[in-house]
């Protein structure tokens, strides 16, 4: 059917919006340098005829003051992505991982953070009492050492951190503008849990917003904490009214939509939807691909997200991963369990990412074969 007028004024209003982000929210200080990494790399691997997969990762932030001392985050430790990066290398591709500074990382992820400490992988040589890798330890090391190096001698992987959301947004936008070169051959792998609403730059505080009604500000034009609002002009998004803190949020613009029409036309485009509540995901999904039309929503629940994901394609329809039954637990104690009862406390024997990414890569196979008029062999 064809959009009424209405409609069609409405979502030229939207685009609108859209691209003002851009010219009302400041580009960050180090986004040249992070692009023209970014073109080298790609470069270097488009004349090398090697697909470029763009891989989103962690959680972006939400700044409440410019010199900023609060912040509201978005739920991510970085596994979906850095795992993923791991699985994308393995199966040829390039990777430039764009993710949350500090979060997981491809191969130092086996041995970071609380759960991994790479101290409990180390101990003293009866020998010579030199700090060496637990004999228990040694075979799997040695594996992830040897793909780390091989990925670093390649120059197949590019690290780029981003922190808050807009970052984030200015660099999805470079990289997928420098990407167009690789026509088909470029894919976003879109894991990272991306804020839907934010503190816009002209409604932003400068300083630490004062809990103390003594300390409080009054001014209103983005520089103090008051609450101001006076000849319509609108409060600082994060200000203090006597005790309490209100926040008042504007929504961030949808920008998948930008990628898929604009910036990344011809790029195989994926995006991943989260929901805690398992009555929504198959209906949130199937809603995110109508509406984005690109190739392929991960969906995934909260919970069970280390164990099955629901993969909605117009090609494919729909369809769940998992992993599979007898090989679903490695629980601290070996001990081995079916369900999917408790799996916040228990790791999947088999990383579903190995499921998800050659899935993945054979979809991306078919498309590059179809944009250059022949099968996939
Ligand atoms: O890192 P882990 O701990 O392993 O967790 C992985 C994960 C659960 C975070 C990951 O698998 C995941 O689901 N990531 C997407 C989370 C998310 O942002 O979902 P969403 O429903 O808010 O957004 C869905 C899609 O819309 C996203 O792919 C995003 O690209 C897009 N989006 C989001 C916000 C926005 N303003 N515009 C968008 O286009």
């Amino acid at each position: 059917m064809a959009p009424s007028h209405t409609q069609f004024n409405g979502s030229v209003q939207k685009d609108a919006e859209m691209q003002d982000y851009f010219t009302t929210n400041p580009q960050p200080p180090n986004l040249d340098r992070q692009i023209t990494l970014a073109r080298t790399f790609i470069n270097h691997h488009a004349t090398a005829h090697r697909r470029v997969a763009l891989i989103t990762s962690g959680g972006t932030t939400v700044p409440l003051e410019n010199q900023t001392v609060r912040f509201i985050d978005n739920f991510s430790a970085g596994t979906r992505g850095a795992t993923s990066a791991e699985y994308f290398l393995e199966a040829g591709y390039a990777v430039i991982f764009l993710h949350r500074q500090f979060s997981l990382l491809p191969y130092s992820r086996h041995y970071s953070h609380s759960t991994n400490c790479f101290l409990d992988f180390m101990t003293h040589s009866p020998v010579d009492g030199a700090v060496v890798v637990d004999s228990e330890y040694q075979t799997q090391m040695s594996g992830v050492l040897s793909r780390y190096r091989q990925a670093k001698k390649e120059n197949t992987l590019l690290l780029l951190p981003f922190v808050t959301v807009n970052e984030y947004l200015w660099l999805l936008r470079g990289l997928a503008m420098q990407m167009q070169p690789l026509g088909a051959k470029g894919l976003f792998y879109l894991a990272a849990a991306v804020s839907d609403f934010f503190v816009p730059a002209e409604r932003m505080v400068e300083h630490k917003i004062q809990s103390s009604e003594d300390f409080h500000q009054k001014s209103t034009n983005g520089n103090g904490n008051g609450a101001g609002g006076g000849d319509g002009e609108r409060a600082p998004a994060a200000h203090m009214e006597n005790t309490r803190l209100i926040i008042d949020l504007d929504p961030v613009p949808k920008f998948l939509k930008l990628l898929v029409d604009g910036w990344a036309p011809q790029s195989m485009i994926i995006s991943f939807k989260l929901e805690t509540d398992p009555s929504l995901l198959a209906n949130k999904a199937r809603g995110a691909l109508e509406k984005y039309s690109h190739h392929l929503v991960i969906g995934n629940k909260l919970n069970t997200r280390k164990w099955e994901v629901l993969f909605v394609s117009v090609e494919g329809g729909e369809k769940w991963i998992r992993v599979p039954a007898g090989r679903r637990t490695k629980s601290m104690s070996g001990a081995v369990g079916d369900g999917l009862e408790d799996v916040e406390l228990r790791e999947p024997a088999v990383e579903i990412e190995s499921l998800i990414v050659p899935e993945v890569a054979g979809m991306h196979a078919e498309l590059i074969a179809k944009s250059e008029g022949r099968k996939v062999q």
